[in-house]
């Protein structure tokens, strides 16, 4: 078995093991141990949520007190007992849908967001300059939504995948945020083109 192989096998029954919905949970638990994403109590939107690892993570991270919002196309599996997902609430809705924001809203009432994730990824055609451009074109859908409900200083995790178009992306991103790292998590395949943008410190005065 080759190496990369072999270590998304590790992080398949890793979860497993761990009652994780997906071994993606594994991408952002890293990435909160170095950059500190969560803090009990936030408000959280996780966009492109299926089937729910991170949403585990966000979950547990922000406790009783906190609140996550999920986004899919797919419509989750709730699980018995809530399975990890108390302060979860879903909504089964594309990113490019105008009235997701609204939506958002109506759950959060006069609450801003304090972080925003998002792990999209279109149907994956294999041809690599497609995938890249529809990826960079969902994440935009999700910047415009960072920018209507993100909270001053809020931070947000942002999937994107390696391409001609990425480069525009990250300095759009870098004038809304003061701080934008890119991040390639231990668990995500080598092989893969996707990388994390990890953005910090949102200038909600630069709508
Ligand atoms: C890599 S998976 C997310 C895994 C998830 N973070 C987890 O931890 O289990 C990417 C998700 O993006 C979703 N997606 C694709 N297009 C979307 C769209 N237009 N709006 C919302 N979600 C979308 C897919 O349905 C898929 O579930």
């Amino acid at each position: 078995m080759r190496l990369e192989e072999a270590k998304r096998d590790y992080y398949r029954r890793l979860a497993k093991d761990e009652g994780y919905r997906s071994r993606a949970a594994y991408k952002l638990l890293e990435i909160n141990r170095s950059f500190h994403i969560f803090s009990k109590g936030d408000r959280v939107l996780d966009i492109g949520c299926y089937p729910g690892g991170w949403l585990q993570v966000a979950s547990h991270a922000v406790g009783s007190d906190g609140l996550v919002i999920g986004v899919d196309v797919k419509e989750i599996d709730r699980g018995k007992d809530d399975d990890g997902l108390a302060n979860v609430k879903f909504l089964c809705m594309s990113v490019e849908d105008d009235t997701l924001a609204l939506r958002v809203r109506e759950l959060l009432g006069d609450n801003a967001l304090d972080v925003i994730l998002s792990d999209v990824s279109p149907n994956l055609s294999g041809i690599w300059s497609l995938d890249h451009a529809r990826q960079i074109h969902l994440s935009r859908r999700v910047l415009a939504i960072t920018r209507l409900l993100l909270r001053d200083d809020g931070c947000a995790v942002l999937k994107i995948f390696e391409g001609d178009l990425l480069k525009e992306f990250i300095d759009e991103v870098k004038t809304h945020f003061k701080r934008v790292y890119i991040h390639k998590p231990k668990a995500s395949r080598k092989e893969s083109s996707e990388l994390y943008l990890v953005c910090k410190g949102f200038r909600s005065s630069s709508q």
